[in-house]
């Protein structure tokens, strides 16, 4: 399909490198003081030098990729110090967990040298997997890729069912790469239009590994921590079972056939190994609809072109005509990677599935005290991305909400590209999708929205007033306007 394109290879979608085969790595755990119900961490970002699948990369990374696993319980006080070694401003986001916003204040930057102490409580039926991140607007991408990112599991009451202890469980972290060398090339604009996706696929940094089974029932924790490569994952021949999204348990688990991780998105599966043998967890083809240009598009006349706005969205069916912008077209999809071959147990014998997991809050909409309407948008060539007309801007409050309401957000997707939306601080329930009931209660911070599409989703604006955020988790989208501020008071 992109055959013809001289910049596949370029951007990313050429062969995987021939890297051999290695074993699962599992994420290391990282080091807590625990006492009478209070945490203490240290999170430090840095640059390292690591070999990725056998090569040295240069990164930035909280000490290794993909950072230390914070293991958290629920209802506990954590005091978590984070210090900033890098050259640069950073901060420290924890991605889907409810705590206040004044802790988790996306606007605060920790400079070189310096430290922040996060000082929360883990809530109450949180229990489920989290992550964190850097936020400083307009740098979260580079910073993101550059591998600044770990998981936060957020342990509690269910995980002591029989048919979730005996399972063996496992993290994974997806995400691709970008190479120049051993260095992470800078952003080219086509980078900041479609967000950057790389050639190379790993799980826990490691290409296609093989998770050598002991028991027959796994559990996966999955965390999608690409700037902007979309998994449409499936397990070949075998379904998966969802017992948990973003915000923690469902009901009860869902079989699905395949499972979307849009960036940002975690989700975890029971896994039953029912046979001995391979199982190859697969990345099957998504178009997200990212775009590919073609020609000398990107050299300085195209730029020009970009600069005197005649290539707004909308008018790009006519640019091929010109002949002086050579052609665009559909970045054409991911192709289907494997991922990662689990290997079974020799005689194995899958656990029962649990009966059922967490209650799941009913949200009534029909209590809603608002109803608000977030429109995206893009002004594609200039790698400008609005919501409801607006580009981000720190100094301006976009929405105002009152602490303790529900209100029903409807999510409309005006672009030709996927945009997962991300809301920080108050979980969320997906309602509806493209006018359709949403299959299960779920709790959510980050949702999907195919291009054209509406979904309606229900927040709950509870127990913590202040200023956050909601934007588009395709990083660079974020960093070039996707974003705006929400006041609860
Ligand atoms: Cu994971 Cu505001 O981001
Ligand atoms: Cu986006």
């Amino acid at each position: 399909k992109y055959g013809a394109l001289g910049l596949a290879s370029s951007y990313g979608l050429s062969r995987l490198p021939a890297f051999a085969q290695s074993p699962f790595p599992q994420p290391r755990t990282l080091e807590v003081l625990r006492a009478d119900g209070v945490v203490e961490a240290q999170i430090t970002a840095r640059q390292s030098n690591l070999t990725l699948s056998g090569k040295p990369a240069r990164l930035m990374t909280y000490g290794g990729f993909p950072g230390p696993t914070l293991r958290l319980r629920e209802g506990e006080t954590v005091r978590l110090n984070f210090t900033n070694n890098l050259p640069e401003a950073t901060n420290l986001h924890l991605h889907g967990l409810h705590v206040p916003p004044s802790v988790d204040d996306p606007l605060a930057l920790v400079q070189p040298g310096e430290s922040r102490l996060y000082e929360f409580t883990v809530p109450k039926g949180s229990a489920g997997t989290y992550w964190y991140h850097p936020h400083v607007h307009g740098r979260v991408a580079p910073q993101l890729y550059a591998g600044l990112a770990g998981l936060l599991v957020v342990e509690g009451p269910l995980d002591a069912l029989p048919e979730l202890k005996g399972a063996e469980e496992h993290l994974l972290v997806l995400k691709d790469w970008l190479f120049s060398g051993n260095r992470i090339p800078a952003w080219t604009h086509m980078d900041w239009m479609n967000g950057r996706e790389g050639n190379l696929l790993t799980v826990n940094a490691a290409v296609r590994p093989t998770l050598r089974a002991q028991k027959a029932t796994l559990r996966l924790r999955l965390l999608n921590a690409s700037n902007a490569r979309y998994y449409r994952l499936a397990l070949e021949n075998h379904p998966l079972y969802l017992i948990a999204t973003d915000g923690g348990f469902l009901e009860k688990p869902v079989e699905l056939p395949e499972l979307l991780l849009a960036p940002g998105e975690r989700a975890e599966v029971l896994v039953r190994l029912s046979r001995p043998g391979n199982y190859r967890l697969q990345a099957l083809p998504y178009d997200r609809g990212a775009m590919m240009m073609h020609g000398g598009m990107m050299g300085d006349q195209g730029m020009g072109m970009m600069d005197h706005g005649m290539m707004d969205h909308g008018s790009r069916g006519g640019m091929g005509d010109t002949g002086m912008m050579g052609s665009m077209m559909g970045m054409g999809a991911t192709r289907l990677e494997t991922l990662l071959t689990i290997v079974a147990p020799a005689s194995p014998k899958p656990l029962p599935l649990p009966a059922s997991l967490a209650p799941v809050e009913r949200l009534e909409p029909a209590r809603a005290t608002a109803t608000r309407r977030f429109e995206l948008g893009e002004r594609m060539m200039q790698a400008e991305f609005f919501i409801n007309g607006q580009m981000f801007d720190p100094a301006r409050v976009d929405v105002r909400a009152q602490l303790g309401s529900l209100e029903v957000w409807e999510l409309v997707n005006k672009t030709d590209m996927d945009h997962p939306f991300h809301l920080h601080t108050y979980p969320f329930q997906v309602l509806s999708r493209g006018g359709k009931p949403a299959p299960y209660r779920a709790w959510k911070d980050t949702v999907n929205l195919r291009k054209n599409e509406v979904v309606r989703i229900a927040v709950p604006l509870r127990d913590f007033s202040g200023v956050t955020v909601y934007h588009c988790h395709i990083v660079e989208h974020e960093d070039r306007g996707m974003m705006g501020i929400l006041q609860v008071k």
